[in-house]
């Protein structure tokens, strides 16, 4: 798939009940070559109304963590499990995430990142193990094939819990430090 095919695939989807409750597909934003790729969980009320991943409160709050670490929110390109909002922002199903997790693949494919970063519980136990467990596991630096995985605190998380704050600058200063290294 290129871009083309996969944005008019995603656009299109009517794989999963969610297409009948969205205002937007949200696809993803950012650099398509980029070396970090965020993944999250999915999109939430602003961002089904825009189309676009993380511009709410959360979305916010990971930008001033990118910004404090030099990074710009176009030096990445940001993504969801799901393209499509769950009501009421409740969590993903399993079956929800099975059928969506494909143009997720398509999109790492097209991009080739060298780290992706989860950003939360629910990416990091679909992406690097189903037991998963963000407080015990967060900031472990986990080798897949051809890319380096993490997972951070999810910034929704880190709102409702600033002593987590701390954690999340740590884990991502370690990621940038290791994206030093391999490059
Ligand atoms: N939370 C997510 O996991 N993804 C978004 O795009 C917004 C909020």
């Amino acid at each position: 798939m290129d871009w083309n095919e996969l944005e008019d695939a995603c656009l299109a989807c009517e794989k999963c009940p969610l297409c009948k409750t969205r205002t937007k597909v949200v696809i993803g934003i950012g650099n398509r070559n980029a070396d970090i790729m965020f993944v999250g969980e999915a999109p939430g009320a602003d961002e089904d109304k825009q189309g676009i991943p993380f511009v709410g409160a959360a979305g916010k709050h990971l930008d001033k963590f990118l910004a404090s670490l030099g990074i710009n929110r176009d030096d990445v390109y940001i993504a969801n499990i799901l393209k499509c909002r769950p009501p009421q922002n409740r969590d993903p199903l399993p079956e929800e995430q099975d059928v969506c997790i494909a143009y997720l693949r398509e999109q790492v494919k097209l991009i080739k990142p060298k780290i992706i970063v989860c950003l939360g519980r629910i990416a990091a136990m679909r992406l690097i193990d189903p037991e998963f467990r963000i407080t015990k596991m967060h900031g472990k630096i986990y080798k897949r094939g051809a890319f380096y995985i993490s997972a951070v605190y999810h910034p929704s998380a880190l709102l409702r819990d600033p002593s987590k704050n701390e954690d999340m600058y740590k884990d991502l200063k370690a990621i940038k430090k290791l994206l030093k290294e391999i490059s």
